[in-house]
C-alpha cells in the first residue's frame, strides 16, 4: 500500500530530474533548448507568486524561459499581438497565459489565438477537444498532475468510485475526463449538490476543487477514502486547503497536503508539456 501522504513535493522533484535529463539530451543530440513564454496582465499577487515559480522552475531544468508582463489596462488587441509574436517564434515551445485575465480582456478570444502546437497549458479549446475524444494532445497541467501523483503513489484508479468537487474548465471538468479515461467510475459534484455530503462518501478517491477553506470535513469522506486537495488559502496560519486536512487524514488512507500536495505537481506538468512541445519541433 502507499503512503499516507501523497507527497506531491517528492514525485514532482523525481519528475523534474527525468525532464532535466531529457533536456540535457535534446541539446546534446538535436541542439534543441526548451523555451516556454509566460504572458502576466496586471499586478494579481498571487498570479505574480506562480509566475515566478514557473520561471525559476524554467531556469533549474534548462529551459528557457520569457516572461512578458503587460499592465492590467492593455488592450485585447496588444495582448493577442504579443501571442502572434510568440505564436511564430521559433525559439518559443510553449506559451501560457496566466489567468485568470482582468475583466475587459476576453479570456476565451485570448486562449484561442495560442498555436495548438504550443498551447502547454491545455487550455485551447482544440486541446479540450482532444481530451474529451481521449486523443494525443496538451492535458492541463493540474488536472494532469494529481493523475501522476495517484500514479506514481501506487493508487489505482480503474474500476474506482471518483468523485470531483468542482467544476471549472481549469481542474474540476478535465480531471473528471482524466479520471475516466482512467476507467473510474466518476461522478462530478459542484455547489448547487444538494446532498454534497451522501455524493462526496461514496467516492474511493475524493478530488476537491471548489475554492472554499476547509469545505470538506471528515463526516463527508468515506473510510479509507483517497483524497486529493487542490484548494489553496492563505490564512493566519498559513496555507490550507479545501479539505479539513487534521480530521480528514483519520479517516483517509492517503492525501495529499496543503502545501506539498497538488501545486509542485502543476509546476512540474507544465514543465513536462513544455519538453514534449520542444521535442515536437519541425
Ligand atoms: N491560473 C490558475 N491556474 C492556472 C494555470 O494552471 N495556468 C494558467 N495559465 N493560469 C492559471
Amino acid at each position: 500500500m502507499q503512503d499516507k501522504i501523497l507527497d506531491g513535493k517528492k514525485v514532482s522533484a523525481d519528475i523534474k530530474a527525468e525532464l532535466a535529463d531529457e533536456i540535457k539530451k535534446l541539446q546534446d543530440k538535436r541542439n534543441i533548448t526548451p523555451g516556454l513564454a509566460v504572458a502576466l496582465v496586471g499586478e494579481d499577487p498571487a498570479s505574480q507568486v506562480y509566475v515566478n515559480m514557473k520561471e525559476k522552475t524554467c531556469k533549474a531544468l534548462g529551459i528557457v524561459s520569457h516572461k512578458h508582463v503587460l499592465p492590467a489596462d492593455v488592450s485585447e488587441d496588444r495582448l493577442l499581438s504579443l501571442i502572434d509574436v510568440l505564436n511564430n517564434d521559433p525559439e518559443i515551445d510553449g506559451i501560457l497565459v496566466q489567468l485568470p485575465l482582468p475583466g475587459h480582456i476576453d479570456e476565451n478570444r485570448v486562449l484561442d489565438r495560442i498555436k495548438v502546437e504550443k498551447d502547454v497549458d491545455g487550455f485551447h479549446p482544440v486541446s479540450v477537444g482532444r481530451l474529451v475524444l481521449g486523443q494525443p494532445g496538451f492535458r492541463a497541467a493540474t488536472p494532469a498532475g494529481i493523475i501522476e501523483l495517484l500514479k506514481r503513489s501506487g493508487v489505482a484508479i480503474q474500476g474506482k468510485e471518483a468523485v470531483v468537487v468542482g467544476r471549472s474548465n481549469i481542474v474540476g471538468k478535465p480531471v473528471a475526463l482524466l479520471l475516466l479515461n482512467e476507467h473510474a467510475t466518476v461522478t462530478i459534484a459542484h455547489s448547487r449538490t444538494p446532498d454534497l455530503g451522501e455524493v462526496t462518501r461514496r467516492a474511493d478517491i475524493l478530488v476537491v476543487a471548489v475554492g472554499r477553506r476547509e469545505m470538506v470535513t471528515a463526516d463527508m469522506v468515506k473510510e479509507g477514502a483517497v483524497v486529493v486537495d487542490v484548494g489553496i488559502h492563505r490564512t493566519d496560519d498559513g496555507l490550507v486547503g479545501d479539505v479539513a486536512f487534521n480530521q480528514v487524514q483519520e479517516k483517509a488512507s492517503a492525501i495529499t497536503p496543503v502545501p506539498g500536495g497538488v501545486g509542485p505537481m502543476t509546476i512540474a506538468m507544465l514543465m513536462s508539456n513544455t519538453v514534449q512541445a520542444a521535442r515536437s519541433r519541425a
